[in-house]
């Protein structure tokens, strides 16, 4: 059994590690790792290689930025010809990046079968890319794995066949469980100069909120405010980055003191900072789940969010808009203990990469 594994951006890395992990156990698997170059910083990229213990990838297409056509078409014409060369049996891709849909669409057309872990999610949103990369890629997959009953519910509801849907829980706290204890050894607060609880994380990239003038200034206003009650460590992604250059906002965020604006972080490291922070603040996807299973209160800057169980049962709360008054709320209340207790969704103990693996052997080989 050969797999291709496709990664392409930051939250791809720490979801295919377990899986290939768990595939290089077995002689009769051949799993190999394919990185389109979505995502091309040291500290986007190589730095999850080298903490995650993933190989240095077989093929990089090196595709980079560019609108999402450009992104998706380029990514296509790259990895057409080693689909040709490699010949395997199976396309693994994850998430729903530019890359997931357009790595499965290449896979599908030459008739090789596709699996999507962390299939199902639907924000409703179409206004979101990965909205629309979800819908595409899970209607072309052949086995959809599911980390959470809203995406059993949402499958169901687009009619895909139950045989093709397999509920086996989280990659991503796969390697959330596998690394804790490391990340926790790490020596990172001190030479911050922060103490466990003593700050608040905050990370913000979605398009819808970083892509225009007004996002930005309410981020940078949002920053103002919650920084009044600790300090606000806030590890800035390359798209942000740039937009609060473009629109000379970055100085205004320097200059509040008690805003300590940092790189990306490394994998262990923002565990490290996400494990001893009194709260989170952001608009990833992925956060969402990361501080459910932590425990840690988190406030998400969306109006939707396609990870509904984190805000049911786990620690995490929406805000539909960037109103940095209800932050103050939210913060203030969270800080005073009045967050909810959360609870660790069914399936999320780091076994889903294995839940995975028995699947496809007992089903595919
Ligand atoms: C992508 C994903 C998003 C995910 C996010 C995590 C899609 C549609 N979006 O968004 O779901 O949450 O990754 O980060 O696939 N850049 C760099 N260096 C890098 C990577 C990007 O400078 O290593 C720049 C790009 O050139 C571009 C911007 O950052 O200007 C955004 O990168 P892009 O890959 O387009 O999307 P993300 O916003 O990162």
């Amino acid at each position: 059994m050969k797999i291709l594994n496709i990664v392409g951006a930051r939250p791809n890395f720490m979801k295919v590690a377990p899986l290939h992990r768990a595939f290089s156990r077995y002689p009769d698997i051949e799993s190999k790792i394919i990185h389109t170059g979505q995502h091309y910083d040291a500290r986007m990229s190589d730095v999850f290689f080298n903490q995650l213990e993933l190989p240095q990838p077989h093929y990089f297409l090196g595709i980079g930025g560019g609108t999402h056509t450009q992104q998706t078409a380029k990514i296509m014409l790259e990895f057409e010809p080693i689909l040709a060369s490699e010949k395997p049996d199976v396309v693994l891709v994850v998430g729903d990046v530019n890359s997931t849909i357009a790595c499965a669409l290449v896979a599908v057309k030459e008739g090789i079968p596709v699996l999507h872990v962390e299939a199902g999610l639907r924000s409703g949103d179409r206004r979101m890319p990965e909205e629309i990369n979800r819908i595409l890629t899970d209607s072309i997959s052949d086995y959809l794995f599911v980390t959470e009953q809203a995406g059993l519910d949402n499958l169901k509801r687009e009619s895909v066949p139950d045989e093709k849907v397999h509920f086996v829980g989280n990659v991503m706290i796969d390697s959330l469980v596998y690394y804790r204890q490391k990340s926790q050894q790490l020596d990172l607060l001190s030479s911050i100069g922060v103490e466990p609880d003593s700050y608040i994380l905050m990370t913000m990239h979605r398009p819808a909120n970083v892509d225009n003038e007004q996002g930005l200034r309410s981020i940078v206003q949002i920053a103002r405010n919650t920084a009044r009650h600790k300090t606000v460590l806030f590890p800035i992604h390359p798209r942000t980055l740039s937009n609060m250059e473009k629109y000379s906002l970055k100085e205004e965020l320097e200059a509040i003191s008690q805003v300590q604006l940092m790189e990306p972080q490394g994998y262990l490291e923002f565990l490290h900072l996400m494990e001893s922070a009194a709260l989170i603040i952001t608009d990833s996807g992925g956060i969402q789940e990361e501080t459910t299973y932590l425990q840690v209160p988190c406030l998400t800057f969306r109006d939707t969010t396609e990870r509904p169980v984190t805000v049911e049962i786990g620690t995490n709360y929406l805000l539909r808009d960037l109103n940095p008054d209800t932050v103050e709320e939210h913060v203030q209340a969270i800080l005073d203990g009045k967050a909810k207790q959360g609870q660790v969704p069914p399936f999320w103990d780091g076994q889903a990469a294995e839940r995975i693996t028995t699947i496809i052997r007992e089903k595919l080989m």
